[in-house]
């Protein structure tokens, strides 16, 4: 055997192969399997995909036992402390930092496609009045694809480049009006002299009865969070924009993909559970009790914004948020947070003191902080997916653009080991006891 390839046996046959082993910039070595089920007539099986790499890609790094996490190999750490998350989009979706002259193309283009189709609005009068706006985000991102559908080619840069920016461009439009229709309140067109974060929050806040400020720390504390959640390698909405777009579906219902897999507690809807479980703790007294019940192997209670299937370490978003917590806290004056704050600390204090969570090396991930930090800048909490959902469109939409160029690009197609019945008759009902 060579360094670079892996021998396979089956010991029932006899068989051997030789399979690649490939190594990335960083990271564990992969084993090429592809010729495994030509030549041995074997699948692997890997439920939950905890060893199977899916793809070749650039794009984001992440060591969870050391907890480091690169963008195009800059470390998270100091893309929080000196960028900003259009120059991070740029960054992730072209793969360089962009000069002075490309930033400010991007940035015009990203305001210039602001706006929706007026008729795209009236989709949202289907929605019931409480809906959750995740559930409108997935389908009227899905409804933008019926105004593009024919002008797209997947296999052609210009238009790829083009519905990026667009898509990128609009989803705060989007975002924004999946809140305000909740509310009650008119829609609020994009105002293209306002950054993309400020403008998000003039289309979120803004009332035609009076003048809307925004907050510098609130627009800061929303850039820092956008950009800690614009990429996270191959991470279950990624992946399901990636199987979407392997069909050649278009880049709209690709994101609406994501948005729906985004959804889940166990993902990007673990912001709001954080909150609504810190809330539920009401008192540092009664910490305890919720770490206790998380470790229960009698029930499925467990504790949101803990564990990560990557990160054996803080996640070091975790800690950049954790920080920001107290500053953002301070800056809006919101103390009536404080003690929001002070539970969450506890929760981690206790927790990774516990065998448990050390045994098993939880600790706080992305989105155990940053609902303190949304709840301080008076974000609805059904919000707090949405805007995950913005911040991650750019990753979405980078790892896409990355998939259709790659050599390998194919449809996706896992495999399966069927356990059901051996192949049996029908027998008519009147004979079926
Ligand atoms: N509280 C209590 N126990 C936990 C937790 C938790 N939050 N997370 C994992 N465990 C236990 C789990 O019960 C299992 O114990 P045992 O070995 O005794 O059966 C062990 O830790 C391993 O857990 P797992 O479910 O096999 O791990 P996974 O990699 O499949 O799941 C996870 C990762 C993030 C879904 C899970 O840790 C979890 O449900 N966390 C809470 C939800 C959450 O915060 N999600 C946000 C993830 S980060 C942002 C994002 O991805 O969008």
């Amino acid at each position: 055997m060579t360094p670079d390839t892996v021998t396979i046996t089956d010991n029932t046959t006899g068989k051997t192969i030789e399979c690649p082993v490939y190594r990335g910039t960083y990271g564990p070595a992969v084993i090429d399997t592809k010729r495994l089920y030509s030549e041995l007539g074997m699948f692997t099986l890997d439920p939950g995909f905890v060893t199977t790499a899916s793809c070749r890609s650039a794009i984001t790094f992440l060591d969870g036992d050391k907890g480091i996490l690169l963008y195009r190999g800059y470390p998270i750490e100091q893309l929080a402390e000196h960028s900003y998350f259009l120059e991070v989009a740029y960054l992730l979706i072209y793969g360089d930092l962009p000069t002075a002259r490309q930033m400010a193309e991007f940035d015009s283009h990203i305001r210039e496609h602001s706006m929706v189709h007026e008729h795209l609005i009236k989709f949202y009068g289907g929605y019931r009045y409480d809906a959750h706006p995740m559930s409108i985000m997935v389908g009227v991102i899905g409804a933008m694809a019926s105004y593009y559908h024919d002008t797209i080619d997947i296999y052609d840069q210009g238009d790829r480049d083009a519905n990026a920016l667009r898509i990128l461009a609009k989803m705060p439009n989007i975002a924004s009006k999946c809140y305000k229709y909740g509310v009650g309140q008119p829609f609020v067109y994009p105002n293209n002299a306002l950054g993309y974060i400020e403008n998000f929050m003039h289309m979120m806040f803004a009332q035609p009865s009076e003048p809307f400020v925004t907050n510098p720390v609130a627009i800061y504390a929303l850039d820092l969070l956008f950009i800690l959640h614009a990429d996270h390698e191959q991470n279950a909405s990624t992946s399901a924009v990636r199987l979407a777009g392997s069909t050649e579906s278009n880049p709209y219902t690709c994101i609406a993909a994501g948005i729906a897999t985004l959804w889940g507690r166990a993902h990007g809807g673990a912001n709001e559970a954080v909150v609504h479980m810190l809330e539920e703790i009401q008192d540092i007294k009664n910490v305890r009790k919720y770490v206790d019940r998380a470790k229960d192997k009698n029930g499925s209670y467990r504790l949101m914004g803990f564990g990560h299937r990557v990160y054996k370490n803080y996640d070091p978003r975790a800690a950049i948020i954790r920080k920001a917590c107290h500053a953002v806290l301070d800056a809006m004056g919101a103390s009536a947070h404080r003690p929001m704050l002070e539970i969450a600390m506890e929760l981690e204090r206790i927790a990774l003191e516990d065998d448990y969570f050390i045994e098993r090396k939880l600790y706080p991930n992305v989105d155990f902080y940053s609902g303190i930090i949304l709840k301080a800048l008076e974000i609805p909490r059904r919000m707090y997916t949405v805007l995950f959902a913005i911040a991650r469109t750019a990753g979405w939409l980078a790892q896409w653009m990355e998939m259709i160029t790659d050599a390998d690009f194919r449809i996706g197609r896992p495999r399966q080991i069927y356990i059901g019945s051996e192949t049996r008759d029908y027998v008519p009902v009147a004979k079926r006891n």
